[in-house]
């Protein structure tokens, strides 16, 4: 880990376009058409695409650094090593009640690209069922699972794997982009624990839970296949190189302020019978000066699922007494701001494997380090999840008479099992793991994240809430049987030694899942669509905040349930729909 830190830091000093300022006197403006808080996965789409019209000028205001000359975040098998680091917001979350309320660190990207620039690149769509319960619920069809498909490939271009190997047959290329922004490819490494997940699901056949699903991205996501990722030539892919990357940053119209940590918006006077907000207030110095930028046509909230909620509480749009619980005027009442929080619990039950092909030996080699920085191959090129596994829990179980299912429908997983090439606990020194990390990704469960000081600079209290609903205790306990049985099959004899973990009982399972669950990563709904005119709900199905004029959502916290999946493919399209709604509202 240590090792990690100093290179990170060693990469700092990067070359900057001109375009990315650090300082306010350097933007040659204060007013801009569009002022975008939030340089990360959606803000940078919406950046790029809006600044596609050259008479549209954008600023994006981002409270991280630059990903620039940073080598770490490159690498796609040192992703975790980004949590904690100086691109990392540090958040804190209370796991839930039902945890004891136990804490854990809320990871979220600080650095432009957000979250993109940090995670662990999965690619996932969640699954049709997911995207069309988002139409059905906003009662606007363009948020269909047929309706996205132009906004994936807007996105998407498929990239050949490090390795330049064969792919057939390990994904169906005609689900995916070609032409699009970022890039998406297959591990490009041969490794022994992601031929046998393969091999173990082939062998139960197209009956069973784990059967072979080619694509997992192509509407019908159930059963196992192989990790699609958001790498290109062996380095990560993230928004800030892709949308934000050499061929666009030139752009005059388009410009990028760092290190400005918006605190509100501020009204600008009522229009047509309605509080407009045009400017924004942001700080660069940790809150020793204020100052503001304004936006003639719209302010666009990109600062993701934890950072949107937290600045329209602070702007005094939220719940009007809680608001004046923590002494901050309110302006607007609009209670589902921050509420609805939704997230997937997540559980790491690691496995001993007779290999040196994992994490624990691969990390701290000088050699695969190298080799990486000389040529972009070897094991380092890929991510650490190498496999997926979607799966149900039955029709039949008893769960049902209680709860409805909160699954988008009967394609659509009720939980996961992503194949991680090694130990995200702490690992027994001269042991290798793998782990099939357990994750219900279809939750019934809600969270919030509110204020607890008037302060603008002082962190949001984001509450989990993880397991208020037993239908999400049940689903993992289900999900930690599946990767028991999983693992268990025969073909992996010779390869897992044994379980870290022995859990036999129901209650050592769920002292266990209680124990060590954490959030995802994954959070959505803070900020949910809903139907025009719905009672709930902080924006229509335009993005348009509810009840004021000038402010735009665009980010993971529009989405009014977490898809059945990892949540950076969500993102990436929300903001190239998001992007086009605003491009035909002003064009
Ligand atoms: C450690 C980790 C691992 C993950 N792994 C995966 C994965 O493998 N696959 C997957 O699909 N998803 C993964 N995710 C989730 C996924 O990355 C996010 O859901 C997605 O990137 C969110 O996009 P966003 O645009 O909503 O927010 P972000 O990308 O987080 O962007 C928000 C941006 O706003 C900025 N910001 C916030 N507040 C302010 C403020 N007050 N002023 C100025 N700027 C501000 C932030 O610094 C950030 O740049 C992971 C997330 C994390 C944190
Ligand atoms: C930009 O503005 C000019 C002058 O008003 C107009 O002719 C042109 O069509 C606009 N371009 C776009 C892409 O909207
Ligand atoms: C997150 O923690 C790391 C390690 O302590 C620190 O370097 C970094 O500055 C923190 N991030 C923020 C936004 O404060
Ligand atoms: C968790 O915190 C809530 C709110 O403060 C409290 O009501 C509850 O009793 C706590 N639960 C436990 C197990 O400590
Ligand atoms: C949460 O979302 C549900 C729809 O899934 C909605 O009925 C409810 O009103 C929302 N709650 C709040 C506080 O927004
Ligand atoms: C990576 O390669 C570059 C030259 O391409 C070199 O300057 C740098 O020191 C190398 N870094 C590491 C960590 O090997
Ligand atoms: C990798 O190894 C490091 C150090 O041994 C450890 O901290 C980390 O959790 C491991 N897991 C993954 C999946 O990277
Ligand atoms: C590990 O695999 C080797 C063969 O590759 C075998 O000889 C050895 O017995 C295995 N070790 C364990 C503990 O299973
Ligand atoms: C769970 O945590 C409690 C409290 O820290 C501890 O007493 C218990 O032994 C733990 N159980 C397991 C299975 O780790």
């Amino acid at each position: 880990m240590k090792h990690v830190t100093l290179i990170l830091l060693l990469g700092l000093a990067g070359v900057s376009f001109a375009a990315i300022y650090e300082g306010l006197a350097d933007l040659p403006t204060r007013q801009f058409d569009f002022v975008v808080i939030g340089g990360g996965t959606a803000g940078n789409v919406v950046a790029n695409r809006l600044t596609e019209n050259p008479n549209f000028s954008v600023l994006v205001l981002e409270a991280g650094d630059s990903h620039e000359g940073l080598l770490i975040p490159q690498i796609p098998a040192l992703a975790l090593s980004l949590a904690g680091s100086p691109l990392d917001w540090n958040f804190t979350a209370n796991v839930g009640d039902r945890s004891g309320n136990r804490t854990t660190i809320y990871n979220r990207g600080f650095a432009l690209g957000g979250s993109s620039t940090i995670n662990w690149m999965a690619y996932t769509r969640g699954s049709a069922d997911d995207w069309d319960r988002y139409a059905a619920v906003t009662g606007d069809l363009g948020w269909s699972w047929n309706s996205m498909q132009p906004y994936i490939r807007k996105n998407e271009h498929i990239a050949l794997p490090a390795d330049h190997h064969d792919t057939a047959g390990q994904w169906n290329p005609a689900a995916h982009g070609k032409s699009g922004i970022n890039a998406v490819s297959l591990s490009g490494f041969t490794h022994e624990m992601q031929k046998r997940t393969i091999e173990v699901s082939k062998s139960l056949g197209p009956t069973s839970e784990f059967k072979f699903n080619l694509d997992m991205n192509a509407g019908d996501q159930l059963g196992v296949g192989w990790a699609q990722s958001t790498i290109l030539h062996g380095s990560r892919s993230s928004s800030a190189t892709s949308y934000l990357g050499p061929k666009y940053i030139g752009r005059p119209n388009l410009h990028v302020l760092l290190h400005a940590h918006v605190t509100r918006i501020l009204p600008t006077g009522p229009k047509d019978g309605q509080l407009a907000f045009h400017d924004v207030e942001f700080t660069q110095d940790n809150g020793a000066t204020f100052q503001s930028v304004k936006a003639s046509k719209e302010v666009v909230l990109s600062a993701g699922t934890v950072g949107t909620p937290h600045i329209l509480l602070n702007s005094g749009i939220g719940d009007s007494a809680s608001l004046t619980g923590v002494g901050i005027k309110s302006l607007h009442h609009l209670p589902s701001v921050g509420r609805n929080l939704t997230e997937q619990p997540a559980a790491a039950l690691a496995y001993i494997v007779n290999t040196t092909d994992t994490n624990e030996t691969n990390l701290g080699n000088p050699a695969l380090l190298k080799q990486w920085n000389d040529t972009r191959t070897g094991p380092l090129v890929d991510p650490i999840i190498l496999a997926f596994g979607w799966l149900r829990v039955p029709e039949d179980a008893p769960i049902f008479k209680e709860v409805t299912d909160p699954a988008a429908g009967s394609r659509t997983a009720h939980y996961e099992l992503a194949m991680i090439n090694g130990n995200l606990g702490v690992p027994e020194p001269g042991n290798n793991y793998v782990t099939p990390g357990t994750i219900v990704v279809s939750p019934a469960s809600r969270g919030s994240i509110s204020l607890s000081s008037s302060n603008p600079l002082v962190k949001p209290t984001i509450d989990l809430n993880l397991f208020d609903s037993e239908f999400d205790l049940y689903a993992m306990r289900a999900a930690v049987r599946s990767a028991q049985k999983f693992m268990s099959h025969e073909l992996w004899h010779g390869f897992v030694i044994k379980p870290a973990f022995d859990l036999d009982t129901d209650d050592e399972v769920d002292a266990f899942i209680l124990n060590t669950s954490v959030g995802a990563a994954h959070p959505v709904g803070t900020a949910s669509m809903s139907a025009k005119g719905a009672k709930w709900g902080v924006v229509d199905p335009d993005l348009l905040v509810k009840g004021i004029s000038g402010v735009r959502v665009v980010d993971a916290s529009v989405l009014p349930f977490v898809p059945a999946g990892h949540t950076q493919a969500p993102a990436y399209m929300v903001g190239e729909r998001g992007a086009d709604l605003i491009k035909c509202n002003w064009q």
